[in-house]
């Protein structure tokens, strides 16, 4: 099963609204496979198929801890009915490069999701679970953690980002000379 490239910021298929999947079959499982297998290289926690350049609703996860890493969950056409409370928490994602920082978010939250099977479930998740939820399913509707920063946060981190992006650049043409 191959890894699959992850897409970085400021790519615009991150930005795009993921379409809902209407049929389960093989071709479903094997996407979620790799998007598994890719998560879980990177490593990270989450990964939704936007990361990967595909704008469908297809998020994995697995927050079980690093030694252990198979309590995959895939999330299919993911919905939060509801949210509360509220908990300040940091963040990274793999597709916004060498940055965390802080994020508001639900604290506890209901969810309806398919299973692969296309079986409709619904769940209650917290905590670290929910914060996981919450921007996975931010990836489906084209927004990234950066988004829920100050103006001046998401404008450093900008610069940081084009500063480094001018700088792979350079790189690159050296080797070609
Ligand atoms: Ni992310």
């Amino acid at each position: 099963m191959p890894i699959r490239e992850i897409i970085k910021y400021p790519n615009p298929v991150l930005r795009q609204k993921a379409a809902p999947v209407t049929e389960f079959n093989e071709e479903l499982k094997k996407l979620v496979s790799d998007m598994a297998e890719t998560m879980y290289a990177a490593p990270g926690v989450g990964l939704a198929a936007n990361q990967i350049g595909l704008a469908i609703q297809v998020v994995v996860i697995d927050i079980s801890p690093k030694e252990e890493k198979n309590k995959l969950i895939p999330l299919i056409n993911p919905e939060i009915l509801e949210g509360e409370g509220a908990e300040v928490e940091e963040e990274g994602c793999l597709s916004v490069v060498d940055y965390a920082a802080t994020v508001k978010r639900f604290a506890h939250i209901r969810v309806r999701a398919c299973n692969l099977d296309g079986a409709q479930v619904e769940f209650e998740a917290d905590g670290w679970f929910a914060r996981v939820i919450q921007h996975e399913v931010d990836h489906l509707h084209g927004k990234l953690f950066i988004d829920h920063l100050s103006s001046l946060k998401k404008t450093l981190y900008k610069k940081k980002r084009r500063k480094q992006l001018l700088e792979e650049q350079a790189a690159l043409d050296d080797k070609q000379d």
